[in-house]
C-alpha cells in the first residue's frame, strides 16, 4: 500500500471524521451480506471500542443515567460509561427491564441470539416507550448476530463490530484494532460531531491496510445502498442527549473539509499538509525493517500512556531542541493533538476552570472544550498586550474573591492556527512573569502551549536573512507549562499521534484522565514514529518542509499584495501554514455566506475563467463573533499557481460584494 504513491499518500493524510469513503463502502457491502442496509452516512470507523464508548458517553450519558448490559463480560467495555460519565450499570435478566428500571439511556446486548423472540420484541418495544437506545454487538461478523438491528423500526439500534472479527480478516487478529458502528443517520451525525472534537479522524494507515485486505473479498459485490431512514423524533433525540451532547458544536472546518473533494476547487481551507511532501519512502523503509519482535509489539495493545519507546524518543527530541531535561515520564501519547485538546477540556471541567484564550483561537480547541465546560467558560483575552495582562490580573482578583478556581490559559504562540502570529520573546516573558506571580501566591494557573507549527519556520533560509525565533514557553518555564506537539504537520496527520508534554505534577492528572477514559493509541504508528524520530529522519524532514512551504508562504503574501484592495490587512507568514486576512468591517461582507454561495458554488470570473475556491470564515475562531470580518487561508495544499489564482478570485469577490 505504501509502495503505491496514491494509496500511500492517502494512508498518511488526514481522513474524513467517520472514516474513508472507500472503507465505508466496503463495509456497507459486508453489512449488506448480513441484511443491514446502510449508506455512508450510517457508518463510522473508529480506533477501538473505547473510542466508541467515550463517544456514546459524550453524546448520551448524564450522571445517574442507567445502562443495562447482558453479560458480566460486557462490564469491561462499558466501564468508561460508569467511571467517567457516571452511568449506573445494571445487568439485564432474560432481556426484560424491571418496572423500576430508572432513567435508561442504553441497553448493551452482546449476544442477541441468547434473547428469545419475545424478549427481543419486548426490548424494542420498551426502547420506543421509554426512549432509550440499544447497542447490539455484532457476533463474529456473522449475519445471525444482527437480529435486533434487522427488526429495528425506529433507528434505535446501533450495530457495533470489530474488523478483526470479519471472517476474511480474522487472520490479522488484533493487528487492526479498528471497529465500526452502524446507526441511523441522525444519531451518526451527533456521533460524527463528537468524534471530530475527540480525535478528528481515524488512523489512515490502518484504514489503508484494511482497504487493501478487504478488496479481494468485496470487489465486484453488489451493494444495496440506501440510507437507514428510520428516525427517532427530534424531541426524543433531544431528550436522549447528555448535557455534553447538547453543547456539541458542529465544526465549520469539518463541513469545509468535505469541499476538498470537489473537482477543480482551489482549496485554501482546511489545514491539510501537502501530500507530495510526505516522507513515503522513509516510512516504507521503516515498516520493511521492523524486526519480528517489533511486529509482535505492533500487533499488541499499547498502554494508556503510549509506548515507552515513543515517549522516550519524543522526550529526547524536545530536550535536545529546547535545552531542557525531559524523560519518558514527561510525555503522554494521544490520538492526535485533537485528543489532547479534548483532555484539556476535561481537565478544565474537573478543576472548575475557565479557559482563557486569544481571539482568534484554534477552533479545534473550542469544539473540544465547549462540550465539557460550555461556551460561557471560554474567555478571550489578548495576553500579548499590557491591556490583556491587566484583564488577566483583574480576572484573578475577582475569581479569587468569589472562590472560582484558577483558569487554564490556551495559546498557539508560534506561527499558530489560525493567525500565524509569532509572539516575541518579551511578550512570552511578560505573560510568564504574571503567571509566576499568581502561582507564587498559590493561584495555580496553567499555560497550555499548543505548538504544531513551531518548527515550520521560514525565516533565515536564504543567505543574509535573519533567522527569527522565539523560545518556547516550555523552555522558559518548564514547571508551569503543558506543551502539545503532534506528528500532523511535520510527519503524517494520518498517523494520528499527538504528544502531551509537561511537568510530572500535571502529567499524573492527565495520565489518570487517560486511564479513566481508557485512551488507547494504536501501536504500529507509534513504533513507526519512534523510529522516525530516533533515526534523525524527523529533523532532516523538517528542513525539507521548511524550504518547500517557504515558497508557498512567499507566494501567498505576494499574491495578496498584488490583488487585494487597499484596506485589507494581513501579516506576511513567517512560519506555519496559515495567513489571517482581515477585511474592514464597514465593507459589510458576510464571509460565511459568500464562501458557501459564491466562492464554492457559483465561482468568480477572472480573465474569462470561472474560479471556485474555499477558505475558512474567521467567525469559527472565536465564540464572541469578534473575528467575523476575517478569513483563514491555508497555503499548504495548493500549488503556487493555484494560490495566485485563488487569491485573485478572492480579491475580486471582495470587490464585487463590498459596500
Ligand atoms: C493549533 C492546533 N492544535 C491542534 C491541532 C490538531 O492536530 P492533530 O492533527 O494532531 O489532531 C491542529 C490541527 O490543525 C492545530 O492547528
Amino acid at each position: 500500500m505504501l509502495s503505491d504513491p496514491e494509496a500511500g499518500q492517502a494512508s498518511l493524510q488526514y481522513g474524513l471524521t467517520l472514516g474513508s469513503r472507500e472503507l465505508r463502502t466496503q463495509l456497507a457491502k459486508i453489512l449488506a451480506g448480513m441484511g443491514i442496509k446502510s449508506d455512508l452516512d450510517n457508518l463510522g470507523i473508529f480506533h477501538n471500542f473505547s473510542e466508541v464508548m467515550i463517544l456514546l458517553g459524550e453524546v448520551f450519558i448524564n450522571p445517574g443515567d442507567v445502562v443495562y448490559y447482558q453479560s458480566p463480560q460486557d462490564l469491561n467495555i462499558l466501564q468508561v460509561l460508569a467511571e467517567y460519565y457516571g452511568a449506573e450499570l445494571k445487568q439485564l435478566s432474560s432481556g426484560i427491564l424491571p418496572p423500576d428500571a430508572g432513567r435508561v439511556k442504553l441497553v448493551y446486548i452482546s449476544n442477541s441470539k441468547q434473547l428469545s423472540p419475545e424478549a427481543k420484541e419486548i426490548l424494542l418495544d420498551m426502547a420506543s416507550k421509554l426512549n432509550f437506545l440499544i447497542v447490539e454487538r455484532s457476533l463474529n461478523g456473522d449475519s445471525d448476530g444482527s437480529e435486533l438491528k434487522l427488526s429495528d423500526k425506529e433507528g434505535r439500534v446501533l450495530f457495533l463490530g470489530a474488523f478483526s472479527e470479519i471472517p476474511v480478516l480474522s487472520s490479522l487478529g488484533e493487528f487492526i484494532p479498528l471497529v465500526y458502528l452502524e446507526a441511523s443517520s441522525q444519531l451518526m451525525e451527533k456521533i460524527e460531531i463528537a468524534k471530530g472534537a475527540l480525535t478528528l479522524c481515524t488512523n489512515s494507515l490502518l484504514q489503508g491496510m484494511l482497504i487493501k485486505a478487504l478488496s479481494p473479498y468485496v470487489d465486484g459485490k453488489e451493494v444495496n445502498f440506501g440510507k437507514d431512514e428510520t428516525q427517532i423524533s427530534p424531541e426524543e433525540l433531544q431528550d436522549l442527549l447528555s448535557y455534553r451532547g447538547e453543547r456539541l458544536m458542529p465544526s465549520e472546518i469539518r463541513e469545509i473539509l468535505k469541499y476538498a473533494s470537489i473537482e477543480g476547487l482551489l482549496y485554501l481551507a482546511g489545514g491539510v499538509p501537502d501530500p507530495q511532501l510526505f516522507p513515503l519512502d522513509k516510512i516504507l523503509n521503516i515498516v520493511n525493517n521492523l524486526t519480528p519482535e517489533e511486529w509482535m509489539e505492533a500487533l499488541n495493545y499499547s498502554s494508556h500512556k503510549g509506548l515507552p519507546e515513543l515517549r522516550a524518543a519524543m522526550a529526547d527530541y524536545i530536550s535536545e531542541r529546547e535545552g531542557i531535561n525531559l524523560t519518558e515520564d514527561n510525555v503522554l501519547i494521544t490520538n492526535g493533538s485533537q485528543q489532547a485538546l479534548d483532555l484539556i477540556g476535561r481537565f478544565a471541567e474537573r478543576r472548575g476552570s475557565k479557559i482563557i484564550t486569544e481571539s482568534p483561537t484554534y477552533l479545534g480547541m473550542l469544539t473540544a472544550a465547549v462540550p465539557h465546560i460550555g461556551e460561557e467558560d471560554i474567555l478571550h483575552m489578548d495576553l500579548r498586550t499590557p491591556q490583556g495582562l491587566n484583564n488577566l490580573s483583574q480576572y484573578r482578583t475577582g475569581a479569587m474573591q468569589s472562590g472560582v478556581p484558577a483558569p487554564v490559559i490556551y495559546l498557539t504562540p508560534t506561527f499558530g492556527n489560525p493567525a500565524g502570529y509569532l509572539w516575541t520573546e518579551q511578550e512570552r516573558r511578560n505573560l510568564i512573569d504574571v503567571v509566576k506571580s499568581f502561582r507564587n501566591q498559590g493561584y495555580d494557573v496553567l499555560i497550555i502551549e499548543d505548538d504544531p507549527y513551531g518548527e515550520l519556520n521560514y525565516t533565515g533560509l536564504n543567505p543574509g536573512e535573519e533567522l527569527i525565533i522565539a523560545p518556547t514557553f516550555l523552555s522558559m518555564y518548564p514547571e508551569g507549562i503543558i506543551y502539545l506537539a503532534t506528528n500532523s504537520k511535520v510527519f503524517s496527520p494520518g498517523s494520528r499521534i499527538g504528544y502531551i508534554v509537561g511537568d510530572n505534577q500535571y502529567m499524573d492528572e492527565f495520565a489518570q484522565l487517560m486511564e479513566e477514559l481508557e485512551v488507547e493509541v494504536s501501536a504500529l504508528p507509534q513504533l513507526i514514529s519512534a523510529e522516525f524520530i530516533k533515526s534523525g529522519m524527523l529533523k532532516e524532514h523538517i528542513q525539507v518542509l521548511r524550504r518547500e512551504y517557504a515558497k508557498k508562504a512567499r507566494a501567498i503574501d505576494e499574491a495578496l499584495r498584488k490583488y487585494m484592495p487597499e484596506g485589507v490587512e494581513w501579516t506576511p507568514p513567517q512560519g506555519g501554514l496559515f495567513v489571517w486576512v482581515e477585511i474592514p468591517q464597514e465593507w459589510g461582507l458576510d464571509l460565511k455566506a459568500l464562501l458557501h454561495d459564491v466562492a464554492v458554488k457559483e465561482g468568480v470570473n477572472i480573465d474569462g475563467e470561472n474560479v471556485k475556491f474555499a477558505y475558512v470564515p474567521g467567525g469559527a475562531f472565536s465564540i464572541d463573533h469578534s473575528t467575523d470580518n476575517a478569513v483563514r487561508l491555508c497555503f499548504a495544499t495548493a500549488t503556487v499557481e493555484e494560490i495566485y489564482k485563488a487569491i485573485h478570485a478572492f480579491a475580486e469577490l471582495i470587490r464585487q460584494h463590498r459596500r
